[in-house]
């Protein structure tokens, strides 16, 4: 029973260190996070997919991905699944930003054009193929966009 009493003691001191320390530091992945995260501490709105803190632009960015894109991307956006993992686009399409633009309304056309990056990965995920979304707008594309990179952060 002392031992008990004792080991309660400690847990209870080490998860309140942790949450001081954390706090202190705010850095995610300090041991000390790891440490808090195994007690199932939420120590920052950003620890957990679920409380995120999304931007309205990426909130609607959400509902555009989870009706046109979920079926093939993974919403965690780092696994692949029927199509390509998306975080780290902006990487990818640096200084292509308009073609970006364009592959996501018609990703066989850029194919088509010969951009080397694009064949490539149609080369890759053959004979899976992107659909094409003609009727997405500049706009909603920006919050897809937005929506992909706050969730791989
Ligand atoms: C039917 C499955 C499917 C759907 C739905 C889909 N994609 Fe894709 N996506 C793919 C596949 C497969 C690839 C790989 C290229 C290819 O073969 O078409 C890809 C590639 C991409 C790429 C390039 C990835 C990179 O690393 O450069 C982007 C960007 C992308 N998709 C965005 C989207 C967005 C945004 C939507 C929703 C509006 C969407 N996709 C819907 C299957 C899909």
């Amino acid at each position: 029973m002392k031992l008990f009493k004792f080991l309660c003691y400690f847990i209870a001191l080490d998860i309140g260190c942790t949450i001081a320390f954390c706090a202190h530091t705010k850095y995610d992945n300090s041991p000390a996070y790891i440490l808090a995260e195994s007690y199932e501490v939420q120590l920052t709105p950003q620890a957990h997919a679920s409380t995120i803190q999304w931007s309205d632009q990426a909130k609607k960015g959400k509902q555009l991905f989870r009706s046109n894109c979920a079926a093939c991307h993974n919403k965690n956006m780092v696994d692949q699944m029927t199509g390509p993992a998306l975080a780290g686009l902006e990487d990818r399409w640096e200084g292509r930003e308009r073609l970006l633009y364009e592959w996501i309304r018609n990703s066989r056309a850029v194919m088509e054009s010969g951009d080397t990056y694009a064949v490539e990965l149609y080369r890759k995920w053959a004979p899976t193929e992107m659909n094409a979304f003609p009727n997405l707008e500049d706009e909603d594309i920006d919050a897809i966009l937005a929506y992909i990179k706050e969730a791989s952060s």
